[in-house]
Order: C-alpha cells, then structure tokens, then sequence
C-alpha cells in the first residue's frame, strides 16, 4: 500500500505537464497559471486510495484522478470570484492576475478538459464513473448556490450549514474514494461505505477549512484569513457564537452582519473567541471522524488495506494549509 506521499508524488508526475494548447495564450497561459501554483491534490490521491483500496492501481484511475483535480480547480477559480478571494496558494487568484470574463472561461475550459480525460476510460465502468461524476458536479454547483444565498440570511441552522458543506464540498471528496474503487472492482455495498466515509471525512475538512478561514496563519493558509467573516459566511464558527452569546455579544454581531466596520474581522473573532469556537470545532470534527471510521471499519477488505486512508482522515482534520 503507497502512503500519501508516494501516491500525490506519482500524481504529480503525470499532472505536473502542460494541460492545454498554446492558443489562444490569453486564455490557456491563465490556465496553465493556476494549475502550477500547486494545491494538496487531495482528492486525485483519494480517487487513487480508492482503487488501491481494493486492487493494484489501474492506468484509468490516474486518468480520473487528472479529471478530478481539473474539476476541482474549476471549481476553485470560480469560487473565488464569487467570494471576492485575491489570494490562493499565496497567490493571486485569476481573476485578480487577469480578469473575471477571463476567469470565468478559465474555469470553464477546465471543467471540459475533465470531461475529455473522462472519456477515454474503459466503456466497462464508463457510463457508472460518468453517473457519479455528474451528480457530485450538480451537487457541487447547489451547495455553492446555498452558500450564497445563506450569506444574505441573518441566519440558518446548523443542519442547514451541514447540509451546505456536504453538497459543496464533500460529495467531491466521496465521488473521488468511490470512483477510484469503482475502477479496483468493489462491489456494491463497499462502495456505499467508502462514498459514506469520504462524506464524513469531506464535512471534517470543510469545518476545518472554516477554522482556518478564521484562525489559519496566512502564509500556510494561502488565502486571505478572515475572508469569509468579511463576505458574512454562514460558518459554523458564527452559527455556534450565535446560539451561545449573551445579548452584548449577539447584537454585536448582528451588527457586524449589517454594516461596514474596518475592525470587523477582530471584533468578530473577539467574540468567538469568548464563545469557544475552538473547542467546539474540535468535538464537531472528532464526531464525524468517528463516523467515518464506523463505515470504514464496515468495508469488507483486510484492516492493512485500510491504514493510508486512516492516515489521511487523520492529516485532513489536523492540516493548517
Ligand atoms: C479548497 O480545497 C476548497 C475547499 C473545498 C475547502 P483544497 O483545500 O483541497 O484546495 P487546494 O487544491 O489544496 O488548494
Ligand atoms: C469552497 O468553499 C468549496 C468549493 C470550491 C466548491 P470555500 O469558499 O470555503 O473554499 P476556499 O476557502 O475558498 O478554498
Ligand atoms: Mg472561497
Ligand atoms: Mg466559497
Ligand atoms: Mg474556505
């Protein structure tokens, strides 16, 4: 079994290379820009856990992992002009460096150069890793669309917040684990387990990834700390603050929420620093990894198989990049 490191080492081997044509340069240079500056490729490694968890790493399952990971920095470009992000990676994003028409085609170039590499994996499993792949890509654009709106609202639940980060985030990191298993020959039902552990392990990384919004340093982080209490995200960290302030601390912030304030990223951290945000962020992620270890556990393949993807869950919780 290859740990993580040697697996995103052979990953970037075959993805470390030009993905697009010379021409237009405008609009591929752009491209070729973004997909250098880097990035975890977690889920390109996940899509390769997944095969090996069950059977020796098939040519296919790097295909899709390259499908994967263009997907996903489509996804990121895009976002990113939708939260008003100028840093990624410690980098400026693309449509600060050139533009957002450009940006905008950037991504889109991105999300058909996936779909190209998807189609010249075996017609066997073709159509079922297409399924997934659609799906996860529809849910993708919904739980963007909810964080959105959510960002407008004065408030939502906290089922409402979890429902979001599944949709817009951890579908990706489960289609990745299930198509690569689709790909090793798993049967049905260690499938459902592995997409059902990868969600888990995606709403773990997505409350972490929130955290560090708030508490990350920024030069690991790579991105602007504090953005999404500026863009009124509906995170965890302020729907807890919310039900726990006092009367002080909730108006606070339901100013914070209306108006402009140049002190707002402190005075909003101050108070969830008084809420215990951290704490509370510990327990949220220590009970969805605990779930994803049950249906981990459940997957019928010796337990050795099982130690890179125990691992990972374990680096994703803990990450400050
Ligand atoms: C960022 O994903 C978007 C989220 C879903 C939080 P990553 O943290 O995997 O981003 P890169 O690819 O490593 O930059
Ligand atoms: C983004 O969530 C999820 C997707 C890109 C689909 P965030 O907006 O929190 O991701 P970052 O923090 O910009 O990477
Ligand atoms: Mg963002
Ligand atoms: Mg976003
Ligand atoms: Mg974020």
């Amino acid at each position: 079994m290859l740990s993580f490191q040697e697996l995103s080492a052979q990953f970037n081997q075959s993805f470390d290379t030009k993905h697009f044509p010379a021409a237009p340069n405008t609009l591929y240079a752009p491209g070729e820009y973004f997909l250098t500056i880097g990035g975890k490729r977690i889920r390109p490694v996940m899509c390769m856990m997944g095969n090996e968890l069950f059977s020796d790493i098939h040519s296919d399952a790097f295909v899709v992992a390259r499908a994967i990971e263009l997907f996903h920095n489509f996804t990121l470009v895009h976002d990113d002009m939708m939260d008003e992000a100028s840093l990624r990676r410690g980098m400026p994003t693309v449509h600060t460096k050139y533009d957002v028409n450009t940006a905008l085609l950037v991504g889109d170039v991105m999300l058909i150069r996936a779909y190209e590499f998807l189609q010249n994996i075996q017609p066997s499993y073709l159509p079922k890793i297409l399924k997934i792949f659609n799906r996860t890509a529809r849910e993708v654009c919904e739980g963007q669309q909810l964080d959105m709106d959510y960002a407008k609202m004065e408030t939502v639940t906290m089922d409402e917040y979890i429902h979001m980060i599944t949709l817009k985030t951890s579908v990706l990191l489960a289609a990745s684990l299930e198509i690569g298993a689709i790909i090793g020959g798993a049967g049905e039902k260690n499938c459902e387990h592995l997409y059902e552990f990868g969600k888990k392990i995606g709403i773990a990384f997505q409350i972490q990834d929130d955290y560090l919004d708030a508490y990350g340093n920024a030069a690991d982080f790579g991105k602007e700390v504090g953005g999404d209490i500026k863009q009124n995200k509906k995170t965890f960290l302020l729907l807890h603050a919310l039900s726990v302030a006092n009367a002080t601390q909730k108006e606070a912030l339901a100013f914070q929420l209306k108006n402009e304030d140049p002190q707002k990223v402190e005075k909003v951290l101050t108070i969830f620093n008084e809420c215990g945000v951290g704490a509370w962020a510990e327990n949220l992620k220590a009970k969805y990894l605990q779930e994803a270890f049950d249906h981990l556990e459940s997957i019928a393949v010796v337990s050795a198989r099982k130690q890179p993807l125990i691992e990972l869950a374990n680096y994703l919780m803990n990450r400050n990049k």
